[in-house]
């Protein structure tokens, strides 16, 4: 069975409803990076950190897979599809892809901010049980953080994230600006001779030389296109 991977980022959720990154200056949600999406922003403020994601996570209650994350599900039908994503919302998890890796972390998770890779002390947090409290502790007594990786931490999936593009056939990057490493360079990983797709209705900083056939539509459109490619 031939193996796709999808390099999604914040493009993919976009017609969702959820906003990009670099769509307004350096804020996020009218946030500002540094205090929202950097480590030393939650040693600086946890709790105005851990306000801002239990905003996040009532908001992506109000949000719905689009037709982009549900037509990269359905081509489980005919290939091994695997979905690395910068995402931290659910979106491919709901829309049925049943293989996500999650380079950034995940929005409905919080961990132990003494240990963050102690699986023991992950919680999975759910629609009714959405909100971390203000000060509510984890089980080795540290502060319960979101599971999500900021600037300045490394990437725990990035490993998985090279041998899933490296044994990929196709790789098929949707809506991301490749702004931000170690994701944007996932693509060098993929064999010579894979076939390579880009799909984002804007000019990104994806590398010119791989032989990369650009989409530029929106994420919906898009993935019309490639299923037609993939003579789905
Ligand atoms: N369909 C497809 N692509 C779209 C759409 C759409 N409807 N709307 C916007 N885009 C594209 C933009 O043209 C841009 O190239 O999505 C990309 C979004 O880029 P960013 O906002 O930079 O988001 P992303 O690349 O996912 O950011 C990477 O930065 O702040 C960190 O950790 C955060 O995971 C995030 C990382």
């Amino acid at each position: 069975m031939k193996k796709i991977v999808f390099l999604t980022g914040a493009g993919v959720s976009a017609e969702s409803g959820i906003k990009t990154f670099r769509s307004d200056d350096g804020l996020w949600e009218n946030h500002p990076v540094e205090k929202v999406a950097d480590i030393c922003g939650w040693y600086e403020n946890p709790l105005y950190v851990n306000q801002f994601y239990n905003m996040l996570r009532s908001q992506l209650q109000t949000k719905q897979p689009n037709l982009a994350h549900r037509l990269i599900a359905q081509l489980e039908e005919k290939f091994d599809v695997v979905v690395v994503t910068q995402n931290v919302d659910n979106l491919h998890e709901r829309a049925g892809s049943s293989s996500v890796i999650h380079l950034h972390g995940e929005l409905m998770k919080v961990c132990s901010s003494k240990d963050k890779e102690d699986v023991l002390q992950h919680r999975e947090l759910t629609e009714n049980d959405l909100i971390v409290k203000d000060g509510e502790l984890s089980a080795d007594g540290s502060l319960l953080r979101p599971y999500i990786v900021w600037f300045g931490e490394p990437v725990p999936m990035l490993d998985k994230a090279i041998e899933e593009v490296s044994s990929a056939d196709v790789v098929v990057v949707v809506g991301t600006s490749f702004k931000v490493y170690p994701a944007a360079g996932l693509i060098h990983y993929a064999r010579k001779d894979a076939q390579l797709f880009c799909i984002d209705p804007n000019q990104t900083s994806a590398p010119t030389s791989l032989g990369i056939t650009f989409i530029k539509k929106k994420a919906t459109e898009g993935m019309q296109e490639l299923m037609k490619l993939m003579k789905f």
